[in-house]
């Protein structure tokens, strides 16, 4: 039902968002209430985020309504992630939903986190539509996706084997002295710097499609060390930019091999390094039709679960109320 209205939920990690969008994938409204409370730590805070998420969540469903110029009464469709990210956090969401849907008697959704990011693509004004290759690069996961339909049975055909591209950016900032988090921050210094000043691992020795990025950060702070702390100081934007050019090369490498084992001639990119520069630059070059989200797109959000919800079977009241979140592991919640 292209008409209908779908209110989404997505508290998975420390961004506490909802959205209204409708079955034709137009989005009305796309809140998204980032915690920032976490930087100090340097790292997000599982019970920290979900207490953030249990005081945020009521506005921002509010707000998703109010942008929209609707309401619940006038929604037809739940639904909201129920895994894979911090347990707490989702039952926040989760909680939530189950409540708003069952006041009034509405169907619910459960999405998985992975597939919102590859439905992302299929999101109004202009859908990219299967078949793709989706390359995921966030601060949680990292992965390439053979997307065949719409549905969250995509093949997963390359994850990382450690850390996330993301996790990998977080961490070299933090050597280097910047913020958390540091993807963003990192890239800036990077553009006064020179990519080939240094070498840096690029998981070369791990085949396929897979990826690996724990070498990396210890070899920046072996560099880093090696280098004492006044030359490092002098040298940060050429470490920045030797460091980014190591990873933007491990994930366009992965890409270009995926695509030729596929066959497949599209790329969808999504995750919040997909808003890095370099590597939307050197993805370009690949010669597969590129679709770039824009960044609120990227990074998570809710109307990407709302996009992944109209292709995944609902759960009507009151069935849903039993509903679980998952850690980890399974990737569709069974309906
Ligand atoms: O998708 P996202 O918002 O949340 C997760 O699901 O993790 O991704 C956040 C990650 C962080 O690691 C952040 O440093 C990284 O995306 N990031 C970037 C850039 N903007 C955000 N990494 C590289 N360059 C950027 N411009
Ligand atoms: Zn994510």
């Amino acid at each position: 039902m292209p008409g209908r209205l779908i209110v989404a939920l997505e508290t998975s990690c420390d961004d506490t968002c909802a959205a209204v969008i409708t079955g034709a994938g137009e989005i009305r409204s796309n809140v998204i209430s980032s915690q920032g409370i976490h930087d100090r730590y340097g790292g997000v805070v599982p019970e920290i985020a979900s207490r953030h998420h249990l005081e945020l969540i009521g506005d921002v469903v509010a707000q998703a309504l109010a942008r929209a110029g609707t309401e619940l009464e006038r929604v037809d469709l739940v639904a909201v992630t129920a895994g894979p990210g911090l347990v707490g956090a989702l039952l926040v969401g989760v909680a939530t939903a189950k409540a708003l849907a069952a006041a009034h008697e509405l169907p619910l959704a459960a999405v998985d986190h992975l597939h919102g990011h590859v439905a992302a693509a299929f999101l109004g004004p202009e859908p990219f539509e299967p078949p793709f290759l989706s390359l995921i690069a966030s601060g949680g996961h990292t992965l390439l996706a053979k997307v065949t339909g719409h549905g969250p049975r995509f093949e997963l055909i390359g994850q990382t084997l450690d850390d996330a591209a993301g996790e990998a950016f977080d961490k070299g900032a933090r050597l280097l002295g910047l913020g958390y988090p540091g993807g963003a921050a990192l890239e800036r210094l990077a553009r006064d710097g020179d990519r080939a000043a240094f070498g840096f691992p690029r998981a070369a020795g791990v085949p396929g499609l897979d990826f690996s990025f724990a070498g990396l950060k210890t070899a920046l702070l072996y560099r880093v060390r090696e280098l004492g702390e006044a030359e490092a100081e002098r040298r940060r934007a050429d470490l920045a930019a030797s460091y980014q050019h190591a990873i933007v090369e491990a994930l366009a490498v992965r890409a270009e091999r995926a695509l030729a084992a596929t066959g497949l001639e599209r790329l969808a990119i999504g995750g919040g390094v997909a808003a890095n520069g370099p590597l939307r630059a050197r993805l370009a070059e690949l010669g597969a039709e590129l679709d770039v989200p824009p960044p609120a797109l990227c990074t998570d959000n809710a109307a990407m679960i709302a996009s992944a919800a109209r292709y995944v079977p609902v759960l009507a009241y009151p069935g849903y109320l039993g509903l679980d979140v998952y850690a980890t592991g399974e990737r569709a919640p069974a309906a």
